[in-house]
């Protein structure tokens, strides 16, 4: 059995540690009586220093972030090393997201980026997604072709650290009834699956999460989550409200 994930991810927000502070304390009460659900905070990386202080992290909740360098070290002006963020608690990293990758990163960096995070013992959460939808089904190649390209190189040991985020682009960021059709997401949950039992095997590819982000929202959260085929979220504007986060992280996929 696959345990259900909710990963929030704050994108450029907020501005202040003091506000980050207030707003990781506030998430922590909201899921305060959560049981069997791995709860991630992703925070704007600068934060991770502060939030990584606070008493009961990695219990939980488990620290992540929203990206990683392909390389620890060098000259590299900007980047983030995934060893750093390591060293700040972080477990997780985001990785390929599309507000990333239509600042140009291909499935090739992103790619190089997946397997740094996994060498450094992190769980990588690849982002996956198509940009459109059209009649004639191009969507699935442009899938297909972001998880071949990028899981060149991993070993069926490192599957168990993969997380695939299927987040459709023209989802991402809307209200509630802008998220994918149910039925529209199972089947690519299912895509997926396939993808990934042809280049791993059954078993491997079995015991991969995958989550589903894109306009989740506590009112669809339900929905998403029974009829997606879902092993949790990847919540980006919701989870700044905390007591709507605690509500999606709660629902229940009965
Ligand atoms: P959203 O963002 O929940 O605001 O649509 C999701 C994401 O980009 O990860």
């Amino acid at each position: 059995m696959r345990k259900k994930i909710c990963i929030a991810n704050w994108k450029l927000n907020p501005e202040t540690p003091k506000e980050a502070l207030a707003l990781f304390k506030a998430t922590q009460s909201a899921i305060a009586k959560v049981k069997e659900v791995e709860v991630v905070v992703c925070p704007p990386a600068l934060f991770l220093a502060d939030i990584s202080r606070v008493r009961g992290v990695s219990r939980k909740i488990a620290l992540g972030t929203q990206d990683a360098f392909f390389e620890n070290g060098g000259a590299y002006t900007g980047e983030l090393s995934p060893r750093t963020a390591h060293a700040y608690k972080a477990q997780y990293a985001i990785v390929g997201h599309s507000e990333r990758r239509s600042l140009g990163e291909s499935n090739a960096v992103v790619g190089k980026k997946v397997r740094a995070v996994l060498k450094e013992g992190l769980i990588a959460v690849l982002c996956v997604g198509e940009t459109e939808r059209n009649d004639e089904g191009a969507f699935y190649t442009q899938i297909r072709e972001e998880l071949e390209e990028v899981l060149l190189g991993i070993t069926k040991k490192e599957l168990s650290r993969l997380i695939i985020a299927y987040e459709p682009v023209w989802a991402i960021g809307k209200s509630a009834e802008n998220a994918m059709h149910t039925r529209d997401l199972h089947e690519m949950v299912l895509f997926i699956r396939k993808v990934c039992i042809e280049k791993f095997g059954k078993k491997p590819a079995e015991e991969i999460a995958i989550l589903y982000g894109g306009s989740v929202k506590k009112e669809n959260a339900h929905n998403l989550l029974v009829g997606g085929g879902i092993d949790g979220f990847l919540i980006g504007s919701a989870s700044l409200d905390a007591q709507e986060f605690g509500e999606i992280v709660k629902t229940k996929g009965e």
